[in-house]
């Protein structure tokens, strides 16, 4: 299969086989890296990051991955660009794809991040990647199904997987993380709940594509606002926090930001019982594990001791997963 030259803005964007010849890639990978084999695939090629936002598990992946598969990532953020001048990003990935042979970034500003993405994409001659969006992850994604298969086998039909909104006060997250996870595991027939206060919803139109996807790909996708009633049997729970853009429109968010963050963070403190902690996960399977994209608001969205226990928890596998698949899709695209 020729994947070269592919884009990973979403993987919506991607077939059932690309992401499973993907997964393949990255289960060899991760085989060679523990058994410290070369594995040249970029030699002397080049990655340009621009990050607009933090990161230490995806920027790191992807630099790693770079160094391992032979080439090398510029570690970019917009502050160090002309960007930061106002330099568009149809000229920006223009002369970046003339350069090198990919382009990452993470634009996660609501209502702007996809959009200027797919503009980059648009005009890239290489492979552009999102590195997170206010949308999607994708990357984050494929390392969720990674871990997972590797924890429960690769026949995932019937899986009970929650995702549950969690109270969090460091910022308000995307929707990014579990709108790539409701769109992705029921294509691998998996049945998610998803759980979130009223004020706390994922964007309408991501709802009905994820609906769209469980049903062709024998998964299920049910909606709930009791977080208790979700981890009732569930074999995997992502309890996570997200911010109330999904509330309002896009431009209506753009039009009255201050006004909006204001009503999210009065909306927020009213769900501080939102949590991750032992007397929910004994309402779920006797296996049940933890996963969580990371960084955790340890205590406010999972507590210390469900999240340290090391026969739930498995963050760790979860964001080592990141390198591998990393690797794998810049391997193939770029
Ligand atoms: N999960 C994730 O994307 O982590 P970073 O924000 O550290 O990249």
């Amino acid at each position: 299969m020729d994947l070269k030259g592919k884009h990973f803005l979403t993987t919506e964007d991607w077939t059932k086989e690309e992401l499973d010849f993907m997964f393949e890639r990255a289960f060899e990978l991760k085989e060679k890296f523990y058994k410290g084999e070369d594995t040249l695939y970029l030699l002397w090629k080049t990655l340009f990051m621009i990050f607009f936002e933090q990161s230490t598990r995806t920027r790191n992946s992807m630099e790693a991955g770079m160094t391992q598969l032979g080439g090398h990532a510029h570690d970019l953020t917009a502050d160090k660009m002309q960007l930061s001048h106002g330099e568009s990003a149809k000229d920006t990935a223009i002369i970046l794809s003339r350069m090198g042979h990919g382009i990452a970034s993470r634009n996660c500003f609501y209502g702007i991040g996809k959009d200027y993405l797919a503009e980059m994409a648009r005009w890239s001659s290489k492979p552009v990647m999102s590195l997170q969006d206010d949308v999607y992850h994708p990357f984050q994604g494929i390392a969720d199904l990674m871990t997972i298969f590797e924890k429960f086998g690769k026949n995932t039909k019937g899986l009970k997987v929650t995702i549950s909104w969690a109270y969090a006060d460091t910022h308000a997250k995307p929707l990014s993380v579990p709108q790539t996870q409701i769109l992705l595991f029921p294509r691998y027939g998996i049945d998610v709940t998803v759980a979130h206060p009223k004020e706390f919803p994922l964007s309408s139109y991501i709802v009905e594509k994820a609906k769209k996807n469980a049903e062709e790909g024998g998964g299920s996708l049910t909606f709930t606002n009791n977080m208790d009633e979700a981890f009732e049997g569930a074999q995997i729970v992502i309890p996570k926090n997200w911010g109330g853009f999904g509330y309002y429109g896009v431009q209506e968010y753009l039009d009255n930001e201050e006004e909006i963050s204001k009503q999210m963070k009065a909306d927020l403190e009213k769900h501080k019982d939102w949590i991750c902690d032992r007397r929910r996960i004994n309402l779920a399977d006797k296996d049940v594990k933890l996963m969580h994209a990371l960084p955790a608001d340890r205590n406010h969205e999972v507590t210390d001791e469900v999240i340290d226990d090391e026969n739930i928890s498995i963050v760790y596998d979860e964001a080592e997963n990141r390198l591998h698949t990393a690797k794998a899709i810049m391997s193939l695209t770029m």
